[in-house]
Order: C-alpha cells, then structure tokens, then sequence
C-alpha cells in the first residue's frame, strides 16, 4: 500500500508528511517489507540512469558500495536492476548535515547528533523482462521500493559466474568467477595492468590454479622464473595470512612442467618435471627472425638473399622436399608464418659466411662449418657466385648478428628436443617456460615467438581432428548435450571408450608483454604483431585465450590492447596512463577509473567483455608458491 493513501492523514499533519507520524505506532506498508529503501524525487542534480535512494538508519550498514539492488516501481509495476555506486552516505534527518550548527557544535567538542539516514546514488543496469535485463527506457517513479539482491543472483545478473574463481567482489559478499567453457570469454584474450607490486603476478597464481583445475591448458612465458615454484604450496608469510583469512588453504598446481632453454640455468632446479629445450629455426617465419634480430634493411635484403640459396640448395640436395608429398607441403609454407624444413640458422650461417668470402674476393679462404655444406661446396659456391651480391660490410654485419645468436647455441641443439607443442596444448597440462637466464630480450622474443606459432598450429590440429571425429563444439553430438563437451575432464586428453572428448582449451600467458610487443619497436616489427594477431583472431575460433601482463601498459601498443575483451586492472598511479587505457579500454565507468591509483595490493577492477558492468575484486591470494624476484 503506498505511504500517501489517503486514508491514513493523521491530524493535524500536512498531507505531504503522511507516513512520518511517530514511528512506534507506525507500520511499514505491506508492499515494502524487506524492502532496504526508496528512491526520490528528481532534482535539478539527477542524471540519466542514475537514481538516489534513501535509507533508514537501520540499513546503512547493508548497502555497501557496489552492491545490486532490485528497484520496484508501484505505480507502474516496473522492475529495474541497478548498482550502488555512490555512497552509503549518512545525512541528518530534517537539516542539512553541513549547517553551521552542526559544524560549531562539532568544532567546540559538543555532541550534537540528530537522527540520521542513509543516502546511495544507484546506477540503473536494465530493466527486468521476464528474468532478463533490456536496457531501461524509464526511471524508477518517486518512492519505488528497493530491495537488496542475493548472492546467487547477483552473480547471474553481472555474469561473474564460472569455475574459474577469481576473488571476492569488495563490499559485497559475492565471488566473482569467469567461465572457462564459454568461446567469447577467455578466447577473447585478457590483459593483466598494474604498477609494480600491485598484485599481477598472485593474480596469474590464482587463474593459473583455477584454470588447470578447469582442464584447460596454461603455457606460462615466465620472463624472470616467478612461476617456477608453481607446483609448491605458498609459503610467503604474508600470503599465508591472507589465504587463512580468505579460509583457503596452500596447494602447489597440479601437472606442471618447467622448461628451460638448453644450457641455460633455472629458477628452480629440483622442479620435478624440468625439461631442457632448444630451438627450431626452421619453426620460425623468416620475417620474423629478421625484426627481433633488429635488422637494417640492407642487411635483411642480404639475408634473404642467403636464404633464397640455402633453399635452393636443401631442394637440390633432397634434403627439404625429398619427394612428391614434400613438394605439396612446399606450396603450403607461409613464409610469414613459418620457417623452411630442414634449414638451421647453423647452415645459414654458413652461407651467410660463403657470401662475404664471395664479395671479399677471397672465396678460396672460406670452409663452411656444417659437414653438409664441406662436401658440396663446390654447389655451394656456384649458387653464391649465381647471385649478384656486393658490400661486405653489411655481409659481414649480418654475420656478426647471426653469429651472436648463433653461439648462444639454442637453435637446433641436439641435446635438447624443440618443445612438444602438441604436449603443452594437453588438457589439465601447465607449462612453465622459464627464460630468467637467457639475459637477452632478442632470445626471449624468438623463444615467445616460436612457441605462440607452435601453440596456434598444435591448437589448429586438435580443432580439425576434432571437427573429422564430430566431437568439437557445433558437433550434434556437442549441440545435444553440453555435457559431451565439457562433462568430464581428461587430463590425458585422450578419449574414454564410448566418450567424445572437448576440444582444448589453452591460456597462453605472456609476462612482461611491453618487452615483447613494445610501442617503440612496433613499426619496426609489422610481422611480429601481425603474427599475435593472426593468433589472437584465429585463438578465438580455437579456444587459445592469451593474457598480456604488464606493469607499464603505456608502453604496450594500442593495437595489442585493441585485440583484447577483458582487463584485469590492478592499482595503477599515473593519470596520465589511466587516461590513455580508458580511451582504448571499454565498459569501465569513470568511477572505476577513479578508484584505481588508491587499490591496495591485490584488489582490481574486473572487467570481462561478457559481464554486464566491471567488479572490484579483491583477488584471491595465490594457494601456490610465488618466486620473489627482483
Ligand atoms: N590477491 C592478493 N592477496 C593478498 N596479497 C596480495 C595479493 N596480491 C598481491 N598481494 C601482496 O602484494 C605483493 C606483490 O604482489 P605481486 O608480486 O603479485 O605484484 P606484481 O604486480 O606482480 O609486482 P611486479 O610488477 O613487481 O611483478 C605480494 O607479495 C603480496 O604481499
Ligand atoms: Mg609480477
């Protein structure tokens, strides 16, 4: 029953105080039990979608910022679904809570302290149609009800639910989760933003664990062995604290593998699955080999120039192709994308070497090093000499640049096996690629960029096979029952007799991603970037999610963070750089953009292209062991 009914004017009150007789024999009407307060009037200050709601005394403490709230309009039965974003403000009943009054009394020691209530803005989200949200078109009328939503609901509302836990929404007893199971989310790639200290890398401890338990597979680009200990329960003493207080307890992540380059060192030596690894060259696309390599224009012409002739040779020598099969394969090498089989930066070298003998004039002097070209050199000569090639120079500078790459023996090392792509995309599987020792950003940006293209064609395979078998998603059998998809998980990957298997799930993740994929050196690698976002459109349709991490997102280009639907946004200072990401970075409200620079560690605002509205996250500590680094 509306406050105003007429039936209830009270003697000699004014009709437009009905309903605040004395509050002892006054019942609150039927219709706004359990409600937790009203909405006003407008006033010249109201905004679109924006309404302010005031609340008794008694519900101040209930209606923390950022809770939902379920606003009931009587008089013309509608029903929105709004947020708090402002307040709860408290405000004297009858006066003005800044009336000299008050602040004299206050400021001499007096207590003066008149009843009080509780004032919130709201931001309105939709309007509810049968259990749905549709963008509003009206405002909640003067005197709507509003009512405080539940958990559960509140989590469907916001979309923040799924089995990938990431913490609790701060102010507001809710979890907020992401689902590994849905194609736009993670395949839609996140970005991970903070300053130094403000809680990325704990954030990644937590999605890793999360993730590994949702059967997907996480390939971690640790570029200074933070996560070498994964597989350790946490034993940092102030993470502990904060997981008994969060009721969590410590627990390395399951499944681990760590890798590191040959001849180089790890973080974590005892780790109980390390394996050593080298480089493919032949993996690798040659433009790409040429940008992370920095080089000059004349020294990339002189490049492919060698590479043309050690093509050449490796055909006419039956190494690559070597027969009919070969040679279809050969119509179907992207040189953008990958490298040529059976070259090796070795034998490249080589020929490199051959040519600056050539045009020093002193041909006679040179002996390759690979036994392969020793005995044809005399091919190997001929097809140097059949190419017109000039200035040592700038020979000889791209062999110093190859040399430099070349001793640091990584590439095509036989003691040590390329990485099994195919292995680190298997479900459940975590992958740590531990590059804390290679000390040179050249080597880790080749490293990065071989496994991204090793990832994306092992991910392609899987998805085929899986389309030939019926078993990916839009498969009858997936469309019939979800279940077939994600019911059970294989760690192993492999199919249970008379069970279809899901189609993998990878998060790659890339830590320190502004060393990779810089501002500054963007223009000089046009192929690089257009590699990741090669990968990141096809990961979409391949269920391959990437995470850009990074503590100076001012130096990551704008096209990388244009590729990407969800940020987590930990505490960042600089006004200037939280300028610049809310020009790229959608679906963040001013006021979020407001609370950045004063997050403590480990809170963040939440903002997946999914959810209806970004959430501050406190996110859980890390269950497994952080290296300390730095
Ligand atoms: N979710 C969290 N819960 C509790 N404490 C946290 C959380 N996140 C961060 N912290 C605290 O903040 C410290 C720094 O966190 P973390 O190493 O994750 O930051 P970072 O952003 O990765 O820093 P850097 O840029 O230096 O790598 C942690 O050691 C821990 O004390
Ligand atoms: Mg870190």
């Amino acid at each position: 029953m509306p406050v105003n009914d007429s039936t209830r004017v009270g003697g000699e009150m004014p009709p437009v105080f009905e309903g605040l007789e004395d509050e002892q024999g006054w019942e609150e009407p039927e219709a706004y039990r359990g409600s937790v307060g009203r909405t006003l009037f407008d006033t010249k200050e109201s905004r679109d979608n924006t309404v302010c709601v005031i609340l008794p005394k008694r519900e101040l403490g209930n209606v923390p910022s950022q809770s939902l709230v379920r606003i009931k309009s009587l008089e013309d039965g509608r029903s929105y679904v709004g947020v708090v974003t402002a307040g709860p403000f408290a405000e004297p009943d009858g006066i003005r809570g800044d009336t000299p009054l008050m602040v004299t009394t206050a400021a001499r020691g007096a207590t003066f302290l008149p009843n009080y209530h509780g004032r919130v803005e709201v931001e309105i989200l939709g309007e509810e149609n049968d259990g749905h949200l549709t963008p509003p078109r009206w405002r909640p009328r003067p005197n709507s009800r509003v009512f405080l939503l539940k958990e559960d609901e509140a989590r469907r509302i916001l979309k923040a639910e799924g089995d990938i836990a990431l913490g609790r929404c701060v102010g507001y007893e809710m979890t907020v989760s992401v689902p590994s199971d849905r194609k736009d989310v993670l395949p839609r790639h996140t970005a991970v933003l903070g300053t130094t200290g403000s809680g990325k890398s704990t954030t990644i401890g937590t999605l890793v664990m999360q993730a590994q338990k949702a059967g997907m597979a996480v390939v971690i680009l640790d570029v200074e062995g933070e996560y070498t200990a994964i597989c350790d329960p946490a034993t940092d003493p102030g993470m502990l604290a904060a997981l008994r207080a969060r009721g969590l307890s410590p627990e390395g992540v399951a499944n681990t593998t760590l890798y590191h380059l040959v001849g180089r060192e790890t973080m974590n030596p005892s780790h109980p699955d390390r394996r050593q690894f080298c480089l493919s060259f032949s993996n690798l696309s040659p433009y790409t080999v040429c940008e992370i390599m920095g080089l000059s224009e004349p020294q990339e012409m002189r490049f492919f120039q060698a590479y043309d002739v050690l093509k050449g040779l490796l055909s006419s020598l039956k190494i690559f192709p070597r027969g009919p099969a070969d040679e279809a394969a050969t119509l179907e090498i992207d040189e953008m994308e990958r490298g040529y089989p059976g070259m090796t930066l070795s034998l490249l070298t080589d020929v490199v070497g051959a040519f600056l003998a050539q045009v020093s004039k002193t041909p006679e002097t040179f002996s390759p090093y690979n036994p392969l070209l020793e005995e044809n050199r005399d091919a190997l000569m001929a097809a140097v000499g059949a190419v017109k090639a000039d200035h040592p120079s700038s020979w000889r500078a791209l062999l110093s640049k190859l040399w430099k790459i070349h001793r640091t023996r990584v590439f095509d090392n036989p003691a040590a096996e390329p990485i099994d792509y195919s292995a680190l995309t298997e479900p459940g599987r975590v992958s740590i690629i531990d590059l804390s020792d290679t000390n040179s950003p050249i080597l880790n940006n080749l490293v990065i960029s071989d496994i991204l293209g090793g990832i994306l064609e092992a991910q392609d395979r899987a998805y085929q096979e899986g389309q030939r078998e019926g078993r990916a998603e839009g498969s009858s059998a997936a469309a019939a029952s979800p279940a077939v998809l994600w019911g059970a998980p294989h760690p192993t990957g492999r199919p249970v007799t008379g069970q279809s298997i899901p189609p993998r799930r990878t998060l790659v993740i890339i830590e320190e991603a502004h060393e990779f994929l810089s501002k500054d050196r963007i223009s000089q690698m046009p192929n690089v970037f257009q590699q990741v976002a090669r990968i990141a459109r096809r990961g979409r349709k391949r269920w391959l999610g990437l995470v850009f991490v990074s503590q100076l997102p001012q130096h990551l280009p704008r096209e990388i963070l244009g590729l990407v639907n969800n940020f987590i946004l930990h505490k960042i200072t600089d006004t200037g750089v939280i300028d610049e990401l809310s020009r790229v970075i959608a679906g963040v409200d001013a006021s979020m953009w407001r609370k950045l620079p004063t997050l403590a560690p480990g809170q963040a605002v939440v903002s997946f292209g999914h959810m209806v509205r970004p959430v501050l996250t406190a996110i859980d500590p890390a269950r497994c062991r952080l290296r300390m680094v730095g």
